[in-house]
């Protein structure tokens, strides 16, 4: 699975320039799914059909998100700088010295104006890309032209550390539950890779509206609570997918909760419990669309979210996929 990960976390993609990471996988999709189509915003929507023969088969939405965070050109200065703004979360404490590429591969440095105090951290406007040029007129990059960080991606036995674990790991994860789930379902499944989570879970929300779901799933990355003077957080890498019972966004349904909990106990796979005080996933314009949808969200730990190093564990990622397989391939009694 590694490879697949790989080839995942290394492409490119920053919310609303996901095309490079669709194209990735809909070819690793497509032999699995009934229908595979891409809407408006750009989502990536495979439909697996219940086969079973029931007159109304639960619609199951399946969201992972294809985008990552990264920055935008905003402005260039007369000697070929760049200023940048932020798309999605990025920590300035993050940038100096970190490296950037654009879609058409110009490698850009970042850099920081002068420091009067080595100890602080300037903001995101005092940070800016040396992309090699001495001139407006002949640097590669336009106003409007978006970067993601670059990282390559490194496993260190079950470690595995890449720039955009968060949420390429969930797309990792999705297409290989949807490879490996028995060819007869009796739900309508829905697996979609959304666009722009990371920018306020813009694809998910239209997906969702149009698909109408009964129940939907987030895959996502959570963080843990097991370095250093962490947050105190009872997520820990290595001991199992997180099943997400809160967030800053959403309350999980507590009937899916328990579901996973039992189809995760009756297939002896170790699981987590997670409540996250910040941030959400797209569970929760999917559990808000429409007339409302059963919600819930499988998470894989990651320590060092939105970092270029992102870092999770290789059980936990297999965990999520035994999860997702055992709950969706069953009746759902909720
Ligand atoms: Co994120
Ligand atoms: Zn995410």
């Amino acid at each position: 699975m590694n490879d697949l990960i790989r080839s995942l976390v290394e492409a490119y993609g920053p919310s609303g320039f996901e095309d490079g990471v669709r194209d990735l996988i809909r070819p690793l999709i497509e032999p699995h799914a009934d229908e595979v189509t891409v809407d408006a915003l750009g989502n990536l929507i495979a439909r697996k059909r219940a086969t079973t023969g029931e007159a109304n088969p639960l619609k199951v939405m399946i969201a992972a998100h294809m985008d990552e965070i990264g920055i935008m050109a905003s402005h260039i200065t007369e000697k070929g700088f760049l200023r940048f703004t932020n798309i999605g979360g990025v920590g300035s404490h993050t940038l100096l010295g970190g490296r950037v590429r654009f879609a058409d591969g110009t490698l850009g440095i970042i850099g920081v104006d002068r420091m009067e105090d080595r100890n602080s951290i300037h903001p995101l406007n005092k940070h800016f890309i040396d992309v090699g040029a001495t001139s407006r007129e002949n640097c590669p990059v336009r106003v409007g032209d978006a970067a993601h960080f670059v990282r390559p991606f490194e496993a260190r036995g079950r470690h595995l550390t890449a720039k955009s674990m968060d949420d390429r790991i969930g797309c990792a994860v999705a297409i290989e539950a949807l490879r490996r789930l028995p060819a007869d379902v009796s739900h309508d499944l829905y697996f979609v890779f959304s666009v722009q989570e990371e920018v306020g879970t813009r694809g998910a929300e239209a997906a969702a509206n149009g698909i109408m779901p009964d129940v939907s799933i987030a895959l996502d990355v959570t963080l843990t609570g097991d370095v250093p003077e962490s947050r105190p957080m009872d997520v820990r890498l290595g001991a199992g997918p997180a099943i997400k019972v809160k967030d800053s966004g959403m309350i999980a349904h507590a009937g899916l909760v328990r579901l996973m909990r039992r189809r995760a106990e009756e297939a002896g796979i170790d699981y987590q419990l997670e409540v996250l005080e910040g941030g959400t996933t797209d569970a929760r314009p999917m559990q808000l669309a429409g007339p409302g949808s059963v919600a819930g969200c499988i998470s894989i730990p990651c320590r060092y979210v939105h970092t270029p190093s992102e870092t999770v564990d290789a059980s936990d990622v297999e965990g999520a996929v035994a999860l997702l397989v055992t709950l969706l391939s069953a009746d759902m009694e909720l």
